[in-house]
């Protein structure tokens, strides 16, 4: 659950260390980390967590180290918010998602996003693959793909908010991002070994 500790740049904070810290015990089997943002224009609240850049890895394995220590497993869900979020939280630039539609999942309206272009659509998968690994590499052991909640893999899934004429719309909307982003996890093999 978003603990909103950490910085503006995404980095974590002795406040998110201390949160998890608080509330993993020894009851837990495995521990989630909040929802983390995989791309800069993924961002969906000022103090969410990030793990779109190297840098951020440190910060992370701190989280990951606590919870292992509790003798839980550690999972890291991984997001990007689409639509459903603000041009001041992503440095003035119009949030994209799979169309223009506007997202309907909250209660104050969002700005309507830019539609993902071709090119954009294998920079996010890898974004969410160099996430997963970095991930991996900050000692998590489950990574769970955030696709609820009105997010972006949300909007790609739902014909609402998916109305792409393209091979990634259609009448079973995203079904050829979703098998797309998928297949990108299992043939870059998101493993320990890298
Ligand atoms: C403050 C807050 C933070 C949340 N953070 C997350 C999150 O990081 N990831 C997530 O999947 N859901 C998050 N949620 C959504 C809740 O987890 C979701 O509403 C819950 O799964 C629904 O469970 P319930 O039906 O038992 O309330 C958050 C909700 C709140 C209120």
């Amino acid at each position: 659950m978003a603990s909103g500790t950490a910085d503006l740049n995404g980095f974590v904070t002795s406040d998110t260390v201390d949160h998890y810290d608080r509330i993993v015990s020894e009851a837990h089997g495995i521990a989630y980390v909040e929802y983390t943002y995989v791309h800069p224009l993924g961002r969906s609240e000022p103090n969410q967590t990030g793990l779109h850049s190297d840098a951020h890895v440190d910060g992370m394995s701190r989280v990951a180290l606590i919870i292992k220590q509790r003798g839980a497993l550690a999972g890291m869900q991984l997001a990007h918010g689409g639509g459903q979020t603000e041009p001041s939280l992503l440095g003035g630039e119009m949030p994209r998602g799979a169309s223009g539609l506007p997202i309907p999942a909250h209660r104050e309206p969002f700005p309507a996003p830019q539609p993902m272009s071709g090119s954009e659509i294998p920079e996010l998968i890898d974004a969410y693959v160099a996430a997963a690994r970095r991930a991996v590499s900050a000692g998590f052991d489950v990574i769970e793909i955030h696709a609820a909640h009105g997010y972006l893999l949300n909007q790609w899934l739902s014909p609402l908010t998916n109305q792409r004429s393209d091979e990634h719309g259609g009448s079973m909307p995203a079904c050829g991002f979703r098998s797309e982003s998928c297949g990108a996890f299992e043939r870059r093999s998101v493993t320990r070994s890298g």
